[in-house]
């Protein structure tokens, strides 16, 4: 996984990666253990990853299965494959998009791109180029592979997109009142409140987006591709799901 192996050669090169990924360790996956890791980490926890958080979003997750059926249906009404793989993805990032921002980032296949889904596309792409300089640090101003270059770029990039979503958001939270979504919760806190001897910077916000975009999307589709290749190879697997769905 991009995200961990990341994190890990963080801790043991130093700041040369996270200032590309991760708006200088501003994130959660970077940050140090200290109080503003657990603050990112419980609000993670309590509004989008914690059990009460989850089952409060369960519609949104039936809701990107059936889209997800449908855009599969479609394709094979008209003959054509589908890529298990991408349409894994698109689900993931959809429904971290949706409880995030309350929007779809990927809008369904063929339709026109979006500025958003083909930013995080790239961001899980750079995420996983090999980078000599990652291996041996002290090449890594050379940034042979121009990966650096290219996050440097997406990151401005990113930066631009997140802050007009920001003024966005802002702007039409009285619309979510009673239902806000986490970007709206993240905004209040940072704004109000001083929690544990932190208060959250607009940094760390869009950093936290970033980390949860990424962390959450090859992850999950990786997760459930490899369990339905599981059970083609194996049909008892299957026959023992089938029996626990007619069950439920
Ligand atoms: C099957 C799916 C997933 C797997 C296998 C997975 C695996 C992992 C692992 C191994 C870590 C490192 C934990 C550690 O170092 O203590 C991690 C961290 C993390 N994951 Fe996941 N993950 C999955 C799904 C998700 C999802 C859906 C999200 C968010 C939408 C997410 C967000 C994160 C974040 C933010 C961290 C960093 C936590 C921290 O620094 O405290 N992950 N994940």
């Amino acid at each position: 996984m991009p995200h961990v192996a990341l994190a890990n050669m963080a801790k043991k090169y130093g700041p040369v990666i996270c200032i590309h990924l991760a708006y200088n360790a501003q994130d959660m996956v970077f940050a140090d253990h200290g109080p503003r890791w657990k603050l990112l980490r419980k609000l993670s926890n309590l509004h989008m990853l914690g059990a009460k958080a989850l089952n409060d979003w369960a519609n949104v997750r039936v809701r990107e299965l059936g889209h997800m059926l449908q855009a599969m249906y479609e394709s094979s009404c008209r003959g054509q494959p589908v890529v298990v793989s991408e349409i894994l993805n698109y689900a993931m990032a959809n429904m971290i998009g949706q409880v995030i921002l309350i929007r779809r980032v990927f809008v369904t296949k063929g339709a026109e791109s979006n500025e958003f889904k083909d930013m995080v596309v790239e961001l899980m792409t750079i995420a996983g180029y090999f980078n000599i300089g990652d291996f041996i640090p002290c090449i890594s101003w050379l940034d042979v592979h121009g990966v650096e270059k290219r996050m440097k770029l997406l990151h401005q990039k990113f930066d631009l997109l997140l802050t007009k979503m920001f003024e966005e958001h802002k702007t039409s939270a009285h619309t979510r009142k009673g239902k806000p979504d986490f970007l709206d919760v993240l905004i209040d806190q940072s704004e109000r409140y001083l929690t544990e001897g932190e208060r959250l910077t607009t940094t760390n916000i869009k950093a936290l987006l970033l980390n949860l975009f990424t962390a959450g999307t090859d992850t999950s589709s990786s997760v459930i591709e490899w369990a339905l290749a599981e059970m083609l190879n194996d049909s008892s697997i299957l026959k023992r799901l089938m029996m626990k769905w007619i069950k439920s």
